[in-house]
C-alpha cells in the first residue's frame, strides 16, 4: 500500500456515466456482492428519486489514485450496501451513489481522516458526454489543465448550514448534509433582478436559501425567482429575436443574432452576488444557454438558443 504524501490531494477521474450520480449526500455505495458480517443499519438515499430504505454498514479496502499517479488505498472504507431497486432513476450500468456531503462518512470525510488532509475537495463536472470530469479531494494545488491551479483564481464564500436535514430518511433534529451558499442578490448585465430577497434566506423549517447541488441537471428557481430573472434576461437581450420556447427552457433566442466568445454565446452575464457586491459567481453564455432542438438521428440542427432554467 503507497499513501501520497501528506496533504496531496487524490483524484477520481469520473466517467460520465458517473456524473450524473454525485450527490451531496451521505455515502451510499450499492455493491450487489459485498460482505457484509454483524451489520449496522443506516439508510441509503438516492438523492435523485428522493427514496431511502435500510442498507447494511460494510467495509472494503479502496483504492483511489494520488496526485503523484500512485494507487493510494483507505483499507477500511466505510459504505452501505442497499437494494438494487435504489439504483432507480441512475444513469444505465452505476452500481452506487458517491456521497459528498458533510457528514462524517462522505468521501471527504473518510479520505481526508485516511490521508491527514482538510476536509476540503474540488469537482468538476464535464457538460460533455464524452469527457470526463474530476473529483479532487485535498488540498490545492486543483490541476485541470498543465501548469494551471485554479485555485488560485477561485473566490470563496461561506458556505451555511441548512439546521434542518434535506435527505429522503432521518432523525429529527439532524441538520442538512448538502451545502448552502448565500446568494444575497441576482444581477444580469449588473442590473438587480428585483425578486423577494427573504427566499434567499433558510427559514425555520430549512426552507429557502440556496443549495449547491450536483442532482438537478439545470438550477432550479423559487417560481417568481425563476419568472422575475427570464423577465430580466429577456429585456437585457431585446436586440435579439426571440424563438418559440422549447420545453423545459424558459425563454428561447435565435442564434443568428448572439455572437460567440470565449465563454459561449454573447449573452447577459448572470451574477448571483454572496456576500459582498465584489464577490459573485458569474454565470456566461456557455453555463446559461443551451443549444435547443438538436435531433440526434437527423442533420437537421435549429438555429436556436435557449436560457436554461438556469444551469450553474
Ligand atoms: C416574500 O417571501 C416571504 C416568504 O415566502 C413571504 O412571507 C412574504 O410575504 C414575501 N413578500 C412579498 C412582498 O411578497
Amino acid at each position: 500500500m503507497s499513501l501520497p504524501h501528506t496533504g496531496q490531494p487524490v483524484a477520481a477521474l469520473l466517467n460520465a456515466r458517473l456524473l450524473g450520480l454525485l450527490a451531496v449526500q451521505s455515502v451510499i455505495l450499492l455493491l450487489s456482492q459485498a460482505a457484509t458480517t454483524n451489520t449496522c443499519g443506516l439508510p441509503p438515499d438516492n438523492s435523485v428519486i428522493g427514496m431511502a430504505t435500510h442498507g447494511d454498514l460494510g467495509s472494503d479496502v479502496v483504492s483511489i489514485q494520488s496526485n503523484s499517479g500512485r494507487a493510494a488505498s483507505v483499507s477500511q472504507f466505510l459504505f452501505v450496501c442497499g437494494s438494487t431497486f435504489l439504483l432507480e432513476g441512475l444513469a444505465n450500468g452505476v452500481k452506487g451513489m458517491a456521497g459528498l456531503g458533510r457528514t462524517r462518512i462522505s468521501l471527504p470525510s473518510q479520505f481526508s481522516a485516511a490521508f491527514s488532509f482538510h476536509r476540503k475537495f474540488a469537482i468538476c463536472l464535464s457538460s460533455s458526454t464524452s469527457s470526463n470530469g474530476v473529483v479532487l479531494f485535498g488540498d490545492s494545488p486543483y490541476v485541470f489543465l498543465p501548469n494551471v491551479d485554479v485555485s488560485n483564481s477561485l473566490l470563496y464564500t461561506p458556505l451555511i448550514l441548512n439546521p434542518v436535514s434535506t435527505a429522503s430518511a432521518y432523525s429529527l433534529g439532524d441538520p442538512s448534509a448538502e451545502y448552502f451558499i448565500g446568494v444575497k442578490s441576482i444581477k444580469i448585465n449588473e442590473k438587480a433582478v428585483p425578486i423577494n430577497t427573504t427566499l434567499l434566506s433558510i427559514d425555520s423549517e430549512g426552507r429557502g436559501g440556496t443549495k449547491i447541488s450536483t442532482v438537478d441537471r439545470y438550477t432550479v428557481m423559487e417560481t417568481s425567482i425563476y419568472n422575475a430573472v427570464t423577465e430580466t434576461f429577456i429585456k437585457q437581450l431585446s436586440k435579439v429575436t426571440r424563438v418559440a420556447s422549447v420545453a423545459p427552457f424558459g425563454a428561447c433566442f435565435s442564434l443568428k443574432n448572439i455572437g460567440s466568445t470565449r465563454v459561449g454565446p454573447a449573452v447577459p452575464a448572470i451574477d448571483l452576488v454572496l456576500q459582498s457586491n465584489s464577490v459573485f459567481w458569474r454565470i456566461f453564455g456557455a453555463n446559461s444557454m443551451v443549444q435547443a432542438g438538436i435531433q440526434l438521428f437527423s442533420p437537421v440542427q435549429t438555429n436556436n438558443m435557449c436560457k436554461l432554467q438556469l444551469y450553474i
